[in-house]
C-alpha cells in the first residue's frame, strides 16, 4: 500500500511542478540523442553562450568529448575556455553570492535541467525572451515571467519585442482567406512576439535549429547513460545473434550421434 502511494505521488509530482508556471502552450521539439553533429553544435553554443554563468558540474569535459566523438585537442582548444583540464568537471568560476547581486537570482547548474523542466519547456524558454524596459536587465520571458537571466542569444535571434499585431485568422486549423479577393483575413492579436528586422545573425529557422541542438545537448547532459545504454544495447543484440548461431551449431553437433 505504501509503495502504491509512493508510486502515485511520483506520478503526480511532475504535474504539480508544471502547474506552478503560467499556462503557456509550449512549442514541441523532436530531439535525436544519437545525432552527433547536433550534440556537438549544442555543446559549442553551451560553451560560448551559457558557461559564463552556468556550469554543468556533474559532467566532465573528457566524458563529453568521448561521448560526442570530439578529439581531446579540439575539445581543449574550442570548448574549455578556463584553465580547466580535460578530466575536470564542467564548473564555472562565478560565485553564487555575486550572481545573486548581479541578476537577483543565482544561475542554477544546468547538468540536470532537462530532466527538471523537460525539453519542450527549454526549447520554448530559450526562444521567447523579449525586450522589456521595466526589467533591470531589459529582458523578460514568456514562460518564465520576470526571469533574472538576460537575453543572451539575442545577437543570433535578433531583438525580439512583444505587442499587438495583425495575424492571419485561423479556423479549424486552416488559414482563412477572403473568398472574393483571395487575400488573407487578419485580426489584431496581442502578446505576439516579433523580431525587429535586420537585427538577427540567424534566420528564424536557423535560430530554431541552434536552440534545438542546444536542448539536445542539455538532454544528453541530463542523461548521458542513455547514449551509453543505446550503444550497449546494440552490442547485446549482436552478441545474442552470434551466440544463437554458435549454440545452434553446437546443438547440431551434440545430437548428431543420438539420432
Ligand atoms: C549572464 C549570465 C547568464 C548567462 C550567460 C546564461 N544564463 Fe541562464 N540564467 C541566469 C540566471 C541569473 C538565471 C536565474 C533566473 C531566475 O531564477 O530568475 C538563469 C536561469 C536559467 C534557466 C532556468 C533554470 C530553472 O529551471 O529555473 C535555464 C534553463 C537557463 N538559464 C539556461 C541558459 C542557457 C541554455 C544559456 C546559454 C544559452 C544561459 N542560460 C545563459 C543567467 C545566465
Amino acid at each position: 500500500m505504501k509503495k502504491l502511494f509512493a508510486a502515485l505521488m511520483f506520478s503526480v509530482l511532475p504535474l504539480t511542478a508544471m502547474a506552478a508556471g503560467p499556462e503557456v502552450p509550449l512549442d514541441k521539439v523532436d530531439i535525436d540523442l544519437t545525432d552527433k553533429a547536433a550534440l556537438q553544435d549544442g555543446l559549442k553554443t553551451f560553451a560560448n553562450y551559457c558557461m559564463g554563468c552556468h556550469g554543468a558540474k556533474f559532467q566532465r569535459y573528457e566524458r563529453v568529448a568521448n561521448d560526442l566523438g570530439i578529439p581531446e585537442e579540439v575539445m581543449m582548444e574550442n570548448i574549455v575556455f578556463s584553465d580547466a583540464k580535460i578530466g575536470d568537471h564542467m564548473k564555472i568560476g562565478m560565485q553564487p553570492s555575486d550572481a545573486k547581486v548581479w541578476f537577483g537570482a543565482a544561475p542554477p547548474d544546468l547538468t540536470l535541467v532537462a530532466r527538471v523542466r523537460g525539453t519542450d519547456w527549454l526549447y520554448t524558454y530559450l526562444r521567447t525572451f523579449y525586450e522589456d524596459p521595466k526589467r533591470p536587465l531589459g529582458a523578460n520571458n514568456v514562460v518564465f515571467p520576470n526571469v533574472g537571466m538576460p537575453n543572451v542569444l539575442s545577437d543570433l535571434q535578433g531583438r525580439q519585442v512583444i505587442g499587438c499585431k495583425q495575424v492571419q485568422v485561423v479556423e479549424n486549423g486552416k488559414k482563412v482567406f477572403d473568398p472574393l479577393t483571395g487575400t488573407p483575413v487578419t485580426e489584431e492579436a496581442c502578446d505576439q512576439l516579433t523580431i525587429v528586422p535586420g537585427t538577427a545573425k540567424q534566420t528564424e529557422a536557423e535560430f530554431d535549429e541552434t536552440v534545438k541542438n542546444l536542448v539536445t545537448f542539455l538532454a544528453y547532459s541530463a542523461n548521458p547513460v542513455k547514449l551509453e545504454s543505446q550503444r550497449i544495447g546494440t552490442y547485446v543484440l549482436l552478441f545474442l545473434a552470434f551466440f544463437f548461431v554458435v549454440a545452434y551449431l553446437l546443438k547440431r553437433e551434440y545430437w548428431k550421434d543420438v539420432h
